[in-house]
């Protein structure tokens, strides 16, 4: 076990920080990647450079999307959680994911993605657990996604049932 994984796993002060300021958060401080010394902070900001997401999404190998309709998806999702690594040399957006919902019953998660440099150590489980604890004071209670074959037993360790009690997704696409 890294020193990462020891700190993202056993650390409660990580959710007091998120308690104490809303928009942005240092996760971590001063440790130690790559030869430099880096920062990770968490954001709940729209304000999204969609070039730095872009950059992250082409790093774990994402189809590119139009970027004017991904910034009205962010613009008009429920909540936004970003990570990013500030060192001297750079400040660069390191983890994604949103939400959308009906402000009432229910909401989906979408686009979580951790740069290949930073994934496998509790970042994806913080944004996602970051999400439900949003959602959950905002009184939502059904809380969904769609996951790729092979993160399933990444959600599934975050509480996710798949089908549950036999409901199956379903999709309608253009032919
Ligand atoms: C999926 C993803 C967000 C996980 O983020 P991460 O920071 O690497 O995950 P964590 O370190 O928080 O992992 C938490 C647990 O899930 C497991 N896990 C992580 N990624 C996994 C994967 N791809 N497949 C299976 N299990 C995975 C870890 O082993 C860990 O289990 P443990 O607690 O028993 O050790 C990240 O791998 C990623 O960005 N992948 C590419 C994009 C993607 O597939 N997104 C999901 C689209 S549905």
């Amino acid at each position: 076990m890294t020193l990462w994984t020891l700190f993202f796993k056993n650390s409660k002060i990580l959710s007091e920080q998120f308690d104490k300021d809303p928009k942005k958060m240092m996760l971590i401080n001063n440790i130690q990647h790559k030869n430099e010394i880096i920062n990770i902070y968490l954001s709940t900001s729209k304000n999204i450079n969609l070039s730095d997401l872009e950059k992250l999404c082409d790093s774990v190998g994402w189809i590119r999307r139009p970027l004017k309709k991904v910034k009205i998806a962010i613009k008009n999702s429920f909540l936004i959680v970003s990570l990013f690594q500030i060192s001297e040399r750079e400040n660069k957006l390191i983890g994604f994911a949103r939400a959308t919902s009906d402000y009432a019953f229910n909401a989906t998660i979408w686009d979580v993605v951790i740069h290949p440099e930073f994934q496998g150590k509790g970042l994806g489980s913080i944004l996602v657990n970051q999400i439900i604890k949003d959602l959950r004071e905002a009184e939502i209670t059904t809380i969904t996604l769609f996951a790729d074959p092979e993160v399933l037993s990444f959600y599934k360790n975050l509480g996710f049932l798949s089908d549950p009690n036999g409901i199956r997704g379903m999709f309608w696409y253009p032919k």
